[in-house]
């Protein structure tokens, strides 16, 4: 019995998972997401062409190779009916090497208005959400009200459908929301909804599997499993900077209820960070830069969301956050990405510990978004070089590889690869 390996984010999310996930694929016979959906913005790149997958593993472009959307993922059909075009538009056909569990719930165009609402409802308590409906869908899953896959196979779908729509509408007008002035993709509700439905037939044309047994046989077999991450641990729904986070469980744990194994079937744990930090949307940040340092990150590291668009928050890498992630997600390996963002740094600097009221402490405090809190900062020197030429991890300069060292040491963790561009071939494993 083989076991489900996991590569996840560490932080508040666009770690580089996408790019990891598909450098690591060749190791691996299945790929399967477990948590998330349309939320995420996984970036690969090779043969100088940039790929952004939304919903669909990042395995994907390894033909040969399997990719699951387990039962804990969101499909938001429309939008993974334009991924699947997008795919095919590059000569990749999806529907050979992508398996769909029945039981991953469905966002409806109304989660999407509602999703709106609660935003606009919040005023400027706003999370930020990247308004493709997670929250409201994964409340419908929970209440026991949502939408599977596998129920749009069923004589009673539109019945379910409507009955659904009509207590959004009903919510959605509780909250003096707009229905008529709201767009998505510059169409109104109805006109966006006959593109959903139109796009469920996409969805059906996929092997709609209990992929919980699919993936517990292909351990048996001995096949080796790989659990792609979306978000980060700090966007967790129980651990992350709440309630501004996600709506599912970011870490390791979810792993074992996004897909169906059984916690002794996890494997190695690799963790990704960036050599700094970035966060999208509201909520606490304790090492965010506001000065030049944090608008040079942002524009060397192209830290746009590649969902959204947002500009991403840009800062110090923040070392309590990441010691918390590898605690919760048990991490056996880290991966570090980015750190070429930093090349023309005179100094870098690290977070090691946070100052709360005049007191040192290592501990993600209850209170995160109400305390300020102060980053004690450690100072290093810049390795000041471009790190390109790098074909292995010895190849790169001292100063830099002092730094993965202290990292190593700030979290007890073994670095096993870093990535030093967005490219699939830069990836310097150790
Ligand atoms: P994900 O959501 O974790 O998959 O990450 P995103 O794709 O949202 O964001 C990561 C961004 O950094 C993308 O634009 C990647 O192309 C880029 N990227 C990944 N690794 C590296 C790296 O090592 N160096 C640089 N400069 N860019 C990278
Ligand atoms: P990947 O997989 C970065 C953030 C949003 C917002 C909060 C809640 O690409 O790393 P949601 O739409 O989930 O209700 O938004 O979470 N967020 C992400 N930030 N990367 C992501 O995914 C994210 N998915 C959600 O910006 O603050
Ligand atoms: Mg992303």
């Amino acid at each position: 019995m083989s076991k489900v390996d996991v590569l996840l984010g560490l932080q508040w999310g666009d770690e580089g998972k996408g790019k990891i996930v598909d450098v690591m694929t060749p190791e691996y016979d299945v790929i399967a997401r477990f948590q998330g959906g349309p939320n995420a913005g996984h970036t690969l790149e090779f043969n100088g062409i940039k790929h952004v997958l939304h919903i669909i593993p990042s395995g994907i472009f390894h033909k040969e190779k399997l990719n699951v959307i387990g039962n804990g993922v969101l499909i938001e059909p429309a939008i993974f009916s334009d991924e699947v075009e997008a795919l095919r538009e590059k000569g990749v056909e999806p529907t050979d090497n992508l398996y769909i569990s029945k039981k991953a719930h469905l966002i409806l165009p109304s989660h999407r208005l509602l999703d709106a609402a609660n935003e606009q409802a919040k005023g400027n308590a706003k999370i930020g959400s990247t308004l493709k409906g997670i929250g409201p869908a994964y409340t419908d899953k929970i209440a026991r009200t949502g939408i599977r896959v596998g129920d749009t196979l069923e004589f009673d779908f539109r019945e379910k459908y409507q009955l659904l729509k009509f207590q959004h509408l009903q919510l959605a007008k509780t909250l003096n929301f707009d229905i008529d002035s709201f767009r998505i993709n510059n169409m109104t509700l109805d006109e966006y909804e006959v593109k959903w439905m139109d796009s469920l037939d996409t969805l059906r044309k996929f092997k709609l599997i209990n992929s919980e047994y699919f993936i517990n046989k292909c351990l048996k077999e001995g096949k080796k499993v790989l659990a792609e991450g979306a978000q980060g641990s700090m966007l967790d729904i129980d651990f992350g900077s709440y309630p501004f986070v996600t709506s599912s469980s970011t870490v390791t744990a979810g792993v074992c209820s996004g897909l169906g194994v059984a916690p002794s079937a996890i494997g190695r744990v690799m963790g990704i960070t960036k050599a700094y930090c970035t966060r999208v949307g509201a909520g606490p940040f304790p090492t965010e830069l506001f000065d030049e340092t944090g608008r040079t990150l942002c524009e060397i590291g192209h830290e746009y969301g590649a969902t959204t668009g947002r500009s991403r928050r840009c800062g110090w890498i923040d070392m309590p956050a990441l010691r918390y992630a590898c605690m919760l997600n048990g991490v056996t390996d880290l991966i570090v990405t980015k750190p070429d963002v930093m090349n023309d740094f005179d100094e870098i600097k690290m977070c090691t510990e946070y100052i709360i009221n005049g007191e040192e402490t290592d501990e993600i405090p209850f209170e995160y978004n109400e305390v300020e809190i102060k980053p004690k900062l450690s100072v290093f020197p810049g390795w000041k070089q471009d790190i390109s030429y790098a074909k292995k991890y010895e190849d790169l300069p001292k100063q830099l590889t002092d730094y993965l060292g202290i990292i190593e040491k700030q979290t007890g963790i073994r670095i096993c690869a870093v990535s030093i561009s967005p490219d699939r071939k830069d990836v310097l494993f150790k």
